[in-house]
């Protein structure tokens, strides 16, 4: 496409937008599949992080209260995992008038059918039993994130697998806008999905969640932690020390790749457990420690930042500021390059 409204690729760093549903506490699977990356980038792009409660709100419309206390605790994770808010602008999405706007537009780009589609969309209708009673709000969320991600320009976004369909879904909507203005107006982006794939909750289901009780909490209690690591499920055939065990689908396994920088000494670990002879006592020891190490400092930044509300109010008070100056650019980019009648 010729002539591009986007500013020369060259002049900026390449920009990040990700973000989460304020509805509870982070946890180490946030952690695995997202944060640490966030932090690992920071640096070298220009990151935004989105708290996202008008998301939350499309299933929790009942419950906006609890969507609005887990904002600030949002924000106190992400600086207590190492988010700094230097290089990473923090910023609310209801703050962002732009994105409802934004959002509005692209949702005439997009068919129902298709959203009924989108894989993220059958699985979590799937999970929260809405039946046919789908509010609407809900499944057009997918075209509000597309909202998110181009109403920044991003082109990178870390995010959980489970989030890869709605990346793709964003790119569906970047070509149509794209298509209907006849230039490039907006950019795709990338899901930046770790290798590992998402953490299983604590007993081995797939979804590691508040509501299931399976998680660890980033601002866990050591007593907390070593609860979760007891209740880990490994190989329930794995009864005496020396009897071979499966490393496939036992969580204290899944963990350690995830957390245990050692790598060598992990496949060791794996090998003497597939043979026989490594105990599930002594696993459990080696990633109870390896959680403590991670969520002890995690925990104690939080807890110092938690006595400073008025610190962590405020820099989302700015950096929703500086997002919607930004975002704004974006939205009179959209509306110009579609046609749209101006006022001004
Ligand atoms: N859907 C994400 C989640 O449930 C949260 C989110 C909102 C998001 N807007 C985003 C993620 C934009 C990436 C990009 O956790």
């Amino acid at each position: 496409m010729p002539d591009s409204l986007l500013p020369p690729a060259a002049t900026v760093k390449p920009v990040i937008l990700t973000g989460d549903r304020p509805t509870g506490p982070l946890h180490i699977g946030h952690y695995a599949g997202s944060l640490r990356n966030r932090v690992a980038l920071q640096k070298t792009h220009r990151q935004f992080l989105l708290v996202a409660d008008t998301q939350a709100l499309t299933d929790n419309a009942r419950d906006p209260d609890k969507v609005r206390r887990n904002v600030l605790e949002v924000a106190l994770d992400y600086l207590a995992v190492g988010i700094d808010p230097v290089e990473t602008t923090i910023c609310l999405q209801s703050g962002l008038p732009a994105l409802a706007e934004l959002t509005l537009l692209y949702l005439n780009y997009v068919t129902v059918a298709r959203l009924e589609r989108n894989p993220t969309i059958k699985d979590e209708i799937a999970q929260r039993g809405f039946g046919r009673d789908i509010p609407a709000g809900f499944l057009c969320y997918p075209v509000a994130q597309a909202a998110d991600i181009t109403g920044f320009d991003a082109t990178l976004v870390p995010v959980g697998e489970d989030q890869a369909p709605l990346i793709e879904q964003t790119n569906e909507v970047v070509r149509r806008i794209n298509h209907q203005a006849g230039r490039e107006l907006l950019l795709e982006a990338t899901a930046l999905i770790p290798e590992a794939g998402r953490l299983p909750g604590v007993d081995g289901k797939a979804k590691m969640s508040k509501s299931q009780g399976n998680a660890i909490h980033l601002g866990a209690s050591p007593e907390e932690i070593s609860e979760a690591v007891k209740r880990m499920y490994t190989d329930p055939q794995h009864l005496k020390v020396s009897d071979p065990g499966r490393v496939e689908g036992n969580v204290v396994f899944t963990y350690l790749d995830a957390f245990d920088p050692d790598k060598a000494a992990v496949a060791a670990l794996k090998e003497q457990y597939r043979q026989g002879g490594l105990g599930d006592v002594s696993l459990k020891h080696r990633i109870d420690g390896i959680l403590q190490e991670l969520i002890g400092p995690i925990r104690e930044r939080r807890r110092q930042l938690a006595g400073d509300p008025a610190y962590v109010l405020g820099l989302l008070k700015a950096g929703t500021e500086a997002a919607r100056e930004r975002t704004q650019g974006v939205l009179d980019r959209v509306r110009s390059g579609l046609g749209l009648f101006t006022l001004a």
